[in-house]
């Protein structure tokens, strides 16, 4: 069904409203939720949004700051208010659910200075049952043509001190922090998606949607639950943020809200936020799970380098193609198959060296790209960039005509550097680097190649329009657990990004490693235990799964290796079972195109046990249910390879009982019978 009325209610209502009466107000369809919009006695925009008829956030106050004119901030008048409605269930090509209802309620508040050059602003909210989405538009209009923002004022200020789940903002290192949790007012600056817990238990996602020619937004919090937005600045020495021309929109502000933590994980607002496929027939873009010369070089077993101990040699990719051919992956990376690995590549100007289409000579791409399509593989092309954004510019054409030469339908890019900016001054999250993203995206589509992108901007929905952005890393991925210098990622952390990071979009997280002690990297290991490993092809949703370990690590483990060969990557739906932030979740999924469901559950540090109740099954059916799980004496620290594995036919209704070890999980297979 698919239905927009509009209704033009107001018009040319002087601001003359006190602050306590909004000039406008519009509830979700079953009026879960209402957003009131308010013009003080200045002409000082602001709006108030309630859920289940309590204030959530209150006088929250609406605007910009401009270079060289005057603020879009005060003295407006309500030109007009127009409502809407709107309900469609659209598709997704592919997913984490197959069919996304759209239905929400609309109201566009044009506003227009009552002085000088009447200049006009437009404010479009939706609101929806579970959340509010509203974005600025700027009209049309001689009196303001080019608009350069140093600030947007947007302000999302709640009722209270909430607990808040989030990473800092223009720290050094991009979205790579582990979550930390406090007060919103001890928050200071941070990254969206921020998650909020209320006193009362509402949960809340602060994030942004549709996030194109733009700057990211970052929101700090402040003394009474009172956050604001910040624009990333274009530079260190240029305030401006972002530069438009009218007509321009800004990216959707969105609030997604739930009476439960879990239900946050299948709130799909910001997806909804998002323009329909601009693509067309994207059959080409296909889910699929992948191993590669990848960990091994993370292990230092090789390198990325060149020389004696180069990772990327025909050999050895041959030897990955032959396992991935063995075991049905569809895709096989290879990273450092490129010149301009053996300088400082990841130190500023590193990056320039970067040659995007010529192989080391020990890489022998003709004979790869011919053996690998013989067995039914492709290889995933490997653009790491070292953030020099105008060298790998400057060989868009030549790189990607490469990639589909050699039939590599996929293309990993990475923008690794040291600090917030790019090799060229600009900082990554501005304007600038949120365009660079798009024309990789557009020139891959051109190609029909799929991208999986590391150290990129974070995701605010857009593979509902652009379907070949397909995963992306943009929070600390299994890597840390390698080398990372505070022991790697703690087992809390993937019971705390389900409900953070997790909730802009798919993530390219790289699980999967079987041997967890890494003699090569003393210093470190992976936090978890192997049952957890498996657990994370389900709970850390993305359509490219990699299976990270060594094909060594997984032929010792042929039974729990069954595991990553059947899971599925692409869903018909997606069912969170129960979960609390940072402490354990439990998710179903069902597969696209066959009756099979999987599960996956896992634990922060501590140990605990969890009922899976089946039901989510299909009635009538029966279901061989593989459960792999931790061993009687298994824990992350100094028993992370213990796991059993126990088979069983259940249907709808049954319901089994796993002991989760300290860092450990469970994983599910139900094969319908
Ligand atoms: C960081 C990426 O996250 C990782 O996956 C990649 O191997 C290295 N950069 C090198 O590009």
């Amino acid at each position: 069904m698919k239905k927009l009325i509009m209704t033009l209610i107001t018009s040319l209502v002087p601001a003359i409203a006190i602050a306590q009466t909004p000039v406008a107000s519009i509830s979700s369809p079953e009026k879960n939720m209402r957003v009131d919009v308010y013009l003080n006695a200045q002409g000082e925009p602001s709006y108030q949004l309630a859920y289940k008829g309590k204030p959530l956030v209150v006088d929250s106050r609406l605007g910009f700051i401009l270079k060289d004119q005057a603020s879009l901030t005060t003295g407006f008048e309500l030109v007009s208010a127009e409502t809407g409605k709107f309900d469609e269930t659209w598709e997704q090509p592919w997913g984490e659910e197959r069919f996304i209802r759209n239905h929400y309620n609309q109201l566009r508040i044009a506003l227009r200075e009552a002085n000088g050059t009447k200049r006009k602003l437009d404010v479009l909210f939706r609101i929806y049952d579970h959340g509010l989405g509203f974005r600025y538009e700027f009209p049309a209009q001689d009196q303001l043509s080019k608009i350069d923002i140093l600030r947007e004022l947007t302000e999302f200020n709640f009722v209270g001190d909430h607990q808040a789940w989030w990473t800092p903002g223009q720290a050094g290192n991009q979205y790579e922090y582990l979550y930390q949790q406090t007060p919103i007012s001890k928050m200071g600056l941070v990254h969206t998606p921020v998650t909020l817990k209320t006193a009362e238990g509402t949960f809340v996602a602060l994030h942004e949607a549709a996030l194109h020619n733009y700057s990211t937004m970052n929101v700090s919090g402040a003394a009474n639950g009172k956050i604001s937005a910040t624009l990333v600045p274009v530079s260190k020495n240029q305030p401006t943020a972002v530069t438009l021309q009218a007509p321009a929109a800004t990216p959707w502000r969105t609030l997604q809200v739930e009476d439960t933590a879990t239900a946050l994980i299948t709130n799909y607002l910001t997806l909804n936020l998002n323009e329909p496929n601009k693509l067309g027939d994207v059959s080409w873009i296909k889910p699929a799970k992948y191993v590669g010369i990848w960990w091994e070089l993370h292990l230092e077993k090789t390198s990325w380098k060149s020389g004696p101990t180069h990772g990327a040699t025909t050999a050895n990719t041959k030897k990955y193609i032959d396992f991935a051919a063995k075991h049905n992956f569809a895709g096989v990376l290879v990273e450092g198959w490129n010149k301009g690995w053996d300088g400082e590549w990841w130190l500023p100007g590193g990056g320039n060296a970067f040659n995007f289409y010529t192989p080391t000579p020990d890489f022998d791409v003709e004979e790869l790209s011919r053996y690998a399509k013989q067995k039914g593989v492709y290889i995933i092309g490997h653009h790491e960039t070292g953030a020099a954004i105008e060298n790998y510019e400057s060989q868009l054409d030549d790189a990607f005509n490469f990639l589909a030469k050699y039939g590599m339908k996929a293309v990993k890019t990475g923008y690794v550097e040291t600090g917030e900016e790019l090799v060229n001054g600009l900082y990554h999250h501005g304007q600038f680097y949120v365009n660079h993203a798009q024309r990789v995206i557009d020139i891959a589509a051109k190609h029909k190649i799929a991208v999986v992108a590391h150290e990129t901007v974070k995701d605010t929905g857009e593979r509902r329009t652009y379907p070949n952005i397909i995963s992306r890393e943009v929070a600390r991925g299994q890597e840390y657990d390698a080398w990372s210098a505070d022991g790697g990622n703690p087992p809390n952390h993937t019971a705390i990004i389900p409900f953070t990071r997790m909730l802009s979009g798919p993530m390219d997280f790289t699980p999967g490693a079987f041997e967890l002690t890494l003699p090569s990297r003393p210093k470190n290991q992976v936090n978890t235990t192997l049952a957890k490993q498996l657990a994370l092809y389900v709970v850390i949703y993305s359509p490219v799964q990699m299976a990270s370990d060594l094909p060594e690590h997984y032929d010792a483990h042929p039974d729990a290796f069954r595991f990553i060969k059947d899971v599925a990557v692409d869903w018909e739906t997606t069912k969170p079972l129960a979960g609390e932030i940072g402490e354990y979740i439990a998710i179903a999924r069902k597969a696209r195109n066959s009756a099979n469901w999987f599960v996956g559950a896992l634990t922060n540090e501590k140990s605990r046990a969890i009922d899976i109740k089946f039901d989510f099954l299909d009635a009538g059916k029966k279901y061989t249910a593989r459960i792999y799980k931790d061993g009687a004496t298994a824990s992350f620290k100094t028993n992370p390879g213990s796991y059993e594995i126990e088979e069983r036919v259940v249907s709808k209704g049954d319901q089994v009982s796993v002991k989760m070890a300290p860092g450990g999980g469970a994983a599910i297979s139900l094969i319908a019978q």
